[in-house]
């Protein structure tokens, strides 16, 4: 019964009582249906299992390797990979180049990526370019997975029938059964190669492992699922929100300079080092704002967070929604409320942060990873990033889109933001 109000009934919520509701921590809502597109058939998938059950079971097997204490002991990681991407923006500066930032920035991020989970750096930076070799660019082929599962959580009972009848008859036709294919084969080789050969014991993988000594339920297996999860779902989002940033602060050139003053000011002081860290970073008030703002007004996930209404229904603005029925709030929707936000919702305001009598309830209508009992885990190693990347480049560089720069935008389960040309120039050192 609830599965087929579900099926008729979807609703798009902005409300921000019935948020709060659906995404409080106590008393979840489930995910819905249209979450079986990314689990497919794997045992083992915090972002796609349904049953709440079994996620914070398996959540608090893997919790303390993303928690705040261990991704700041692998900063130094960070760190390391942070210079070959001055060097390169250096580089840049000096020959007076166009480059694709954006492009660039996707780059660090997954090697960031490998380095936090394998210890193994993918050296794309350096090299300028995301091939292994003679195979096909690894972020377009991440990107039609994406795009596949973009319409197919619309249309959950294509994907059952692809997986009953055609896979197994005709083989497979869907870009989204890459996730357990493709990237799985890849983590489950990286994992492998990282427990063969050895590697910083702080790294993901190096953590887990420890935790398999006494939780033998999590297995290898369970560990290159999770590991997929990383290669999947922490290289897009993070560039993504890299690139909104600085585009957002070339083209507001106040909420630039203003940044600047507060991190030159830090630096004079002796508080915020060349390549800043991120517990420096943590101090700067008007960069967290600017963190936020971005995020807020350019979410990398697009798509509605679906979640079933529990059997008793739930009251949105006054109307009854029975039971069964799916209900979501996207980021971009609730990002845009003018009740919480203000009538200034559209403008870029890092302000709002921190003019507000209580950032606090800011912050709980922020959505960009998700809420409740099911957001993002990565969150700590992409704000460790993210903070530490701004602090560093915009001390040390101005940015200029190019004068044929074209910026689109390409929207599904995460909108890409593209064309991101830009002149770099050095600033005195
Ligand atoms: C700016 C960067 C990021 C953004 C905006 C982002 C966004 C999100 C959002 C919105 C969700 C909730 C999805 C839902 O409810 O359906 C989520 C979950 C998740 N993210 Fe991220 N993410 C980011 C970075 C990362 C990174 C770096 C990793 C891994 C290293 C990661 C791994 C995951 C996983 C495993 C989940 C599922 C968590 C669970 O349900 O317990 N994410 N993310």
């Amino acid at each position: 019964m609830l599965g087929f109000w579900g099926l008729i009934m979807k609703r798009s919520v902005c409300d921000p009582e019935a948020f709060l509701q659906i995404y409080r921590v106590n008393g979840a809502y489930s995910k819905s249906a249209s979450y079986s597109v990314l689990k497919g058939s794997r045992p083992f998938d915090l972002a796609g299992e349904r049953s709440e059950k079994i996620h914070s079971a398996q959540r608090r097997l893997v919790a303390r390797a993303y928690s705040m204490e261990s991704t700041m002991n692998l900063e130094s990681q960070v760190d390391e990979l942070v210079i070959p991407l001055l060097k390169k923006l250096d580089d840049v500066a000096f020959s007076k180049h166009i480059i694709d930032l954006g492009y660039l920035l996707q780059l660090f991020a997954f090697d960031v990526i490998g380095a936090i989970s394998f210890s193994k750096p993918y050296g794309f930076v350096s090299s300028g370019s995301d091939s292994f070799g003679s195979d096909e660019k690894f972020f377009a082929r991440l990107a039609r997975s994406l795009n596949s599962a973009a319409w197919l959580m619309h249309v959950g009972w294509f994907f059952r029938l692809h997986q009953k009848l055609v896979l197994p008859l005709i083989g497979n036709l869907l870009a989204i059964n890459e996730r357990n294919g493709f990237f799985f084969h890849f983590a489950q080789r990286e994992v492998q190669t990282r427990k063969d050969q050895g590697g910083n014991d702080k790294d993901i993988v190096g953590q887990l492992s420890k935790v398999q000594q006494t939780k033998k339920e999590l297995d290898d297996l369970s560990i290159a699922y999770m590991m997929t999860s990383n290669v999947f779902a922490g290289s897009d989002t993070t560039s993504i929100t890299l690139r909104a940033i600085f585009l957002y602060l070339i083209r507001h050139p106040n909420a630039l300079s203003k940044l600047r003053s507060e991190l030159q000011g830090r630096q004079a002081l002796g508080k915020l080092s060349s390549i800043a860290t991120a517990a420096e970073a943590e101090t700067c008030p008007y960069l967290q704002a600017v963190i936020y703002e971005s995020m807020r007004l350019f979410s990398p996930v697009a798509f509605m967070l679906d979640r079933d209404v529990p059997v008793e229904g739930m009251t949105i603005c006054g109307h009854h929604v029975p039971g069964g029925t799916v209900v979501g709030t996207s980021p971009w929707a609730i990002h845009l409320a003018p009740q919480v936000w203000g009538n200034d919702v559209e403008e870029f305001r890092p302000e709002r942060w921190l003019d507000c009598e209580d950032p606090g309830t800011l912050r709980r209508f922020f959505f960009a990873f998700g809420g409740g009992t099911r957001t993002c885990i990565g969150r700590n190693i992409s704000w460790l990033e993210i903070e530490k990347l701004v602090a560093t480049l915009v001390m040390r560089y101005n940015f200029k889109l190019a004068d044929d720069a074209k910026i689109t935008e390409d929207s599904g389960v995460l909108v890409f933001l593209k064309g991101l040309r830009v002149q770099v120039t050095r600033l005195e050192d």
